[in-house]
């Protein structure tokens, strides 16, 4: 018997307000700060949009612009004990696991008061995008037994993470390229780690407890581990061919297609539109449209099943973005410390707007167990 109405997984549930983003599924309308996503990746930068999730608001000029992107390159040097831990980690573990770690640690050199002021806490959310692609660089060269290569200031954001990841500058294409996909995944409303950062903040531990936090929900295959599930799915279809085979057992096998289906959108997901464009762009460039032409064929044979159902199960942007990484030379272990690289904005423009008021989240269980039960003492038993 229902003690309160309850909504598993809280679909649907309005937990808070919030004015940094916000998502029609059913048009397929995402914003940030009230600017269309299309527009922000045609028209604007990773650091624009890092000030816009910081600051609530666009920068005013060029020159607010350069100030901050002066500022932010300017930390991305990480202090020596974290690049001595990451040295310390098994070279097998996941990415994700040892980022949250290090994550969790960067905290340790500050002083206990953390929550002191907004713009105090501005200043480590700045740091902690700075660092995080030399974290990444440093995560991944440790696993494959390389040396660390030190960020350049004269690189932008992108191209020095690409440099330090592999040890080259990329093109002007390549760069462009990454910083749409950083700019796409930047913000996505209260999806699963943003929630988790946000309920952690909301107990006013420190900006790196609830970051870490959110590093590990971002880590599960139902959220930003998709991407690289995706990627996986693709090379195991391996040709355009065999995708309807492939696509007829996973279905009757009930199995989920990863990088489908959202929680939110009952449409196409607008960053899957913008991806499979330079993903399109660049297959046809390198002659490998391999991977192209199965994930658009794995899209048509759900469009064609569901066809009358009412349910909508459409590409989301996990769905392209493994394969256009592939293309840029990344490792599928890669693609979701890369989702952090971005989302680490996100997650801190919340963890700051909720600070600004905050309030404890303590939701309540719907309570299915017992009660009363004879309590026997254990050598009674
Ligand atoms: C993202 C996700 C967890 C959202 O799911 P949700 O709102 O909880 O919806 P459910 O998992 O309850 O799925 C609802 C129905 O759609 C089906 N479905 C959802 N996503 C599916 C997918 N990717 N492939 C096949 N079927 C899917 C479910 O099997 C379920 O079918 P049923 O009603 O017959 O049982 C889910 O779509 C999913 O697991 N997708 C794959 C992982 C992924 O790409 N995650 C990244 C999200 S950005």
């Amino acid at each position: 018997m229902a003690e309160v109405n309850y909504v598993r997984g809280l679909a649907g549930v309005v937990a808070d307000e919030s004015r940094i983003c916000t998502i029609d599924g059913v048009k397929g309308e995402l914003y940030y700060y009230g600017y269309p996503i299309q527009v922000l990746a045609e028209k604007s930068s990773f650091m624009e949009i890092s000030f816009l999730l910081l600051n609530g608001k666009l920068p005013a000029n060029r020159q607010e612009l350069a100030s901050f992107e002066k500022e932010l390159s300017s930390h991305r040097e990480i202090p020596g004990f974290v690049e001595s831990i990451i040295k310390a980690f098994p070279k097998e573990a996941h990415p994700m696991s040892s980022l949250q770690a290090v994550v969790a640690t960067m905290g340790m050199q500050e002083p206990e008061s953390l929550n002191d002021t907004l713009e105090g806490n501005r200043t480590r959310a700045i740091r902690l995008t700075a660092m995080f692609p030399t974290l990444v660089a440093y995560i991944h060269r440790h696993r494959m037994g390389q040396e660390f290569i030190r960020p350049r200031q004269d690189l932008s954001h992108a191209a020095n993470f690409l440099y330090m990841l592999n040890g080259q500058v990329p093109s002007a294409q390549i760069e462009k390229m990454f910083d749409i996909c950083l700019i796409l995944h930047a913000e996505h409303t209260f999806n699963a780690s943003t929630f988790a950062g946000r309920v952690i903040g909301s107990t006013l531990a420190n900006l790196y407890a609830s970051v870490s936090g959110a590093v590990g929900a971002l880590f599960g295959p139902l959220h930003g581990g998709a991407n690289e599930m995706a990627l996986e799915m693709v090379k195991s279809i391996g040709s355009v061919e065999k995708a309807d085979p492939w696509f007829a057992d996973t279905v009757s096998k009930k199995k989920k297609i990863m990088g489908m289906g959202h929680r939110v959108y009952k449409t196409i997901d607008p960053r899957a539109k913008i991806i499979r464009r330079m993903l399109e762009e660049l297959a046809h460039q390198k002659g490998e449209t391999t991977g192209l032409k199965i994930l658009d064929r794995l899209a048509e044979l759900m469009r064609k099943k569901l066809e009358g159902t009412g349910k909508e199960i459409w590409p989301n942007v996990d769905f392209y973005s493994g394969s256009l990484y592939t293309l840029m030379g990344i490792d599928s272990i890669n693609f979701t410390p890369i989702f952090a690289i971005s989302r680490i904005t996100g997650w801190s423009a919340h963890i700051l707007e909720l600070w600004s008021d905050n309030r404890l989240y303590r939701p309540k269980a719907q309570y299915v167990g017992e009660k009363d039960l004879p309590f026997l003492p254990i050598d009674a038993r």
